[in-house]
């Protein structure tokens, strides 16, 4: 925790030139504030400081920053005005269940049909009166990610209706299983290969595509068999993953109960009492929930500037350029995770994160072993990485006509949300930097490259301090007897 700053927000931030630093604006509550039970108040005194950093990384997520949707009239609505990802309202699930302990007699209104609307539909249906979902575009509901794998390593028929094959089927005798260590290694390895088997659907034109299609459609036609002409209006004719695969478990059924209404016509306005239509018709709420979404700008939210004056917001317009998503030109020793084309169609983003970091570590180390003043890509390796982007999506579903955060919120253009490839691609892609790809500078006055070899001596040595024979520790050796063995058959063999 001593070097976490909670509450410290990034207001500003300025590579020096003269001297390699970053130099950061921070704003943080005044002192007597600053814990987690009493926040300040709004437009209460902030102290502002700046501070120096030889590497800047900003993990600062996609999604991070909520919006209200762009409909005429939303301030005027009376009843109660929620967004999805308002957490502001006090902490998440807890604020959500108080605030709805008493809607057993509400009208309530959900706009969207993203992930937000598809899981909070489901959630309210049984703890309210009525639920109005509005809904503007289309989407694939699909069957549980990896729900067969899950039902066979549960031992579950994946035909039962109860097989969601999800956490909430866990039964106490599966959670003793799962104690055991061995087992749950092997079971999580299944599950995790089992999510990085899909990425060839996300191909315009696969089998898997096609297979996929085939699959959800039957899936979404079955479950709305109660009202089938909801399928109409809720089947794509876009690509299964064109905009982000959701398995939604319940909402189909949701949108069948009585008490909830599908209602496609477009929204006109919101009124004081309720939600209007472009057919003139109203419909009257209690509450109104917008599950519309976030800023899908890709943009920081504070000002950074880079070599020659220019932001990074200046950089990043009309659309972001990355090199491999990790660092951009014209920014020197700025590094970062789940910036943009980062984030994965497919697979595991846990694994990706893990790698943007360890890439940036790999770069702290080097600065600091060779004592540079500062790394940056160069803008050509910067331009290549585009001109694969913008060879890869075409052939991908992505790049189908739907709107999607991971074209900024547009129907077409510009991917600029995803990896240009699958979880396993990106990972290797990025594990090994390329050092060639980058420029160096080393420090003022310094010529002679070699300047980092100091007096002839390790520290360790200097200082008579820690280990002095580190290379034969057990994680210093990388390859074990046994597999140098079968290493050398191997190749022997082929
Ligand atoms: N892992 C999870 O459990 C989870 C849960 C929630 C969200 N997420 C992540 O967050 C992302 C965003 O999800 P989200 O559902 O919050 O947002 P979203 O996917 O952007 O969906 C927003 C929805 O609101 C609709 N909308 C926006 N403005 C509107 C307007 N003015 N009038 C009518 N409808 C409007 C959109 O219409 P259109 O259909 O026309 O676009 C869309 O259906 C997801 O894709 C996912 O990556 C993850």
């Amino acid at each position: 925790m001593r070097y976490i700053k909670l509450q410290h927000r990034v207001v500003h931030a300025r590579y020096d030139e003269p001297t390699g630093k970053w130099h950061l604006r921070i704003r943080r509550p005044p002192p007597p504030n600053v814990t987690l039970e009493s926040p300040p108040n709004e437009g209460e005194a902030y102290e502002e400081f700046e501070d120096t950093a030889d590497l800047l990384f900003t993990g600062v997520g996609s999604l991070s920053r909520w919006k209200w949707p762009e409909i005429d009239g939303l301030k005027d609505f009376e009843g109660k005005l929620f967004h999805t990802a308002d957490f502001e309202v006090g902490d998440g699930d807890k604020a959500w269940q108080e605030a709805i302990h008493d809607w057993k007699d509400k009208r309530v209104g959900v706009i969207g049909v993203g992930s937000s609307a598809i899981q909070i539909v489901p959630a309210l249906q049984s703890r309210v009166k009525k639920i109005v979902n509005f809904v503007r575009g289309k989407t694939w509901i699909s069957t549980p990610f990896s729900g067969a794998k899950m039902a066979e390593l549960m031992q579950r028929d994946p035909e039962a209706e109860n097989c969601t094959g999800y956490t909430d089927v866990f039964s106490e005798e599966d959670k003793e299983r799962l104690k055991d260590t061995e087992y749950y290694k092997q079971f999580r390895h299944e599950l995790e290969s089992d999510l990085n088997s899909v990425h060839p659907s996300t191909l315009k034109d696969s089998d898997a595509q096609r297979a996929g299609r085939a699959a959800f459609h039957a899936h979404m036609k079955k479950k709305l068999a109660k009202k089938p002409w909801i399928a109409d209006f809720l089947i794509p004719e876009f690509g299964v993953a064109c905009r982000r695969l959701t398995a939604g478990p319940g909402y189909l059924e949701a949108l069948c109960a009585d008490n909830v209404d599908f209602q496609p016509t477009h929204i006109k306005g919101i009124t004081n009492k309720g939600i209007e239509l472009v057919d003139g018709t109203h419909e009257d709420l209690d509450i109104i929930i917008c599950a519309t979404g976030y800023d899908y700008s890709f943009q920081l939210d504070f000002p950074m500037v880079g070599r020659n004056g220019v932001t990074i917001q200046e950089k990043w317009s009309p659309h972001p350029s990355t090199y491999l998503a990790v660092c951009t030109d014209g920014f020197p020793n700025w590094f970062m995770s789940l910036g943009p084309n980062s984030s994965l169609g497919s697979g595991s983003l846990l694994v990706l994160i893990e790698r943007q970091v360890e890439y940036a570590v790999a770069v702290a180390k080097k600065i600091q072993r060779e004592r540079l003043k500062s790394i940056e890509v160069t803008k050509e390796a910067v331009a290549d990485f585009d001109e694969y982007l913008e060879s890869y999506f075409p052939k991908t579903v992505y790049s189908e006509k739907c709107r999607s955060w991971y074209k900024m919120g547009k129907e077409q253009g510009r991917v600029v949300a995803l990896w240009p490839g699958s979880c396993l691609h990106a990972v290797r892609a990025i594990e090994q930097p390329r050092w060639e790809d980058f420029r160096y500078e080393l420090p003022e006055g310094v010529k002679n490259r070699m300047h980092w070899l100091g007096d002839g001596q390790t520290y360790n040595e200097k200082t008579m301090t820690g280990d002095r024979a580190w290379y034969l520790n057990d994680d210093e050796v990388d390859i074990p007897t046994g597999a140098y063995t079968t290493l050398r058959l191997s190749v022997l063999i082929s």
